[in-house]
């Protein structure tokens, strides 16, 4: 009476030495151990025996199902060692393969022209002064000798903000507003770099943001002779010993006189090219002597102090270093064009 249950009892230990896997597993439970699992019913065959037959079969089939219970429980933990211990295996790092190189970023070429300028005017005794590049109308234009409605302030397309006399710069010059104040009545000798903004079409020759880098020097008896030695020195550090460099006759409301300074084409020489326009020259900055006006807008009296100016582009002055053809290059964020730079 009891050697069926022996059978079912080696038959489910064998099916279970068997299942190697989860879904294996799982099944076997079904067809032993599940509600219509072939022990659950052998245990309730015990209803249907006669009664001296009870005591002996109801023992041993409750045996044979704690017995298989346990030996489930303690081959579904084995097969999970045995993947835990596979993946050990599998995803084992090697930690001595060498690493992947970091690639090195690089500096943008605005950012390198800007720190060389900054290098050469730091050695001319400059400092780098910071100013904002959300301005207000009045000092981007009036206290530049520039009222409202001069027609002068149509040299510069401005960014309006819907917040009435605030607008982005269109030049580093309100900087030099901005630090007479701050200065006044000491000397000053300070370069103003920083982002521009001009409502423009954007061409190979202008872009609506750019840098601009502003010089200011202030102080009693600076003449012209001041502003010509400081931005020829600039032009042959900058550019190489031996520059030849030429003031030109020009107007900006906030200088008088004023002057656009060329330089002779890196290029050919002063010969004549495409660069030059076959003028020979190339335009680097405007510059002049600071406007009365304005000195005294910074707080400096124009009858005892005088000052210089200057205002140049460095993306112009990257292009010319490094034969660039088109501005829309700096700020189109093309790895091809930066990576060329450092
Ligand atoms: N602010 C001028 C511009 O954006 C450049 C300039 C010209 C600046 C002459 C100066 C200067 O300081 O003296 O076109």
């Amino acid at each position: 009476m009891l050697e069926p249950l022996n059978q079912l009892e080696e038959e489910a230990r064998a099916a279970l030495e068997a299942a190697a896997d989860p879904g294996a597993l799982a099944a076997w439970r079904t067809t032993y151990l599940g509600r219509r699992g072939k022990v659950t019913e052998a245990v309730k065959a015990l209803a249907t025996l006669p009664a001296a037959e009870r005591p002996a079969y109801g023992r041993r089939v409750n045996e044979i199902k704690e017995a298989l219970e346990a030996a489930y429980e303690a081959r579904a933990e084995a097969l999970r060692q045995a993947s835990l211990a596979q993946a050990w295996v599998a995803d084992q790092v090697d930690v001595t393969l060498p690493g992947r190189p970091i690639r090195p970023g690089r500096l943008h070429p605005s950012t390198q022209t800007l720190r060389e300028i900054y290098r050469i005017f730091a050695e001319m005794g400059f400092q780098v002064y910071r100013s904002r590049d959300v301005e207000t109308d009045e000092m981007n234009f009036t206290l530049l000798n520039m009222p409202p409605h001069h027609p002068a302030r149509d040299m510069w397309d401005t960014f309006y903000t819907t917040r009435p006399g605030v607008i982005l710069r269109t030049h580093t010059s309100p900087g030099q507003i901005r630090a007479m104040r701050d200065y006044c009545p000491e000397p000053i000798r300070v370069i103003l770099p920083g982002m521009c903004y001009r409502y423009e079409q954007i061409t190979a020759r202008s872009e609506i943001m750019f840098n601009q880098v502003e010089g200011l020097a202030v102080g009693r008896n600076i003449t012209m002779a001041n502003l010509k030695g400081t931005i020829v020195d600039f032009a042959r550090r900058m550019f190489g010993e031996g520059r030849r460099v030429r003031f030109r006759a020009s107007h900006f409301p906030f200088t008088e006189p004023s002057a656009e300074v060329d330089m002779d084409c890196i290029l050919c020489g002063g010969k004549g090219c495409r660069v030059c326009k076959y003028t020979g020259w190339l335009e680097i900055m405007g510059s002049g002597m600071v406007h009365p006006v304005v000195l005294k807008n910074g707080g400096y009296d124009p009858d005892v102090y005088s000052g210089f100016a200057f205002g140049m582009g460095p993306e112009r002055i990257a292009m010319l270093k490094h034969g660039i053809e088109d501005i829309r290059y700096f700020w189109a964020n093309d790895l091809r064009f930066l990576q060329q730079f450092g």
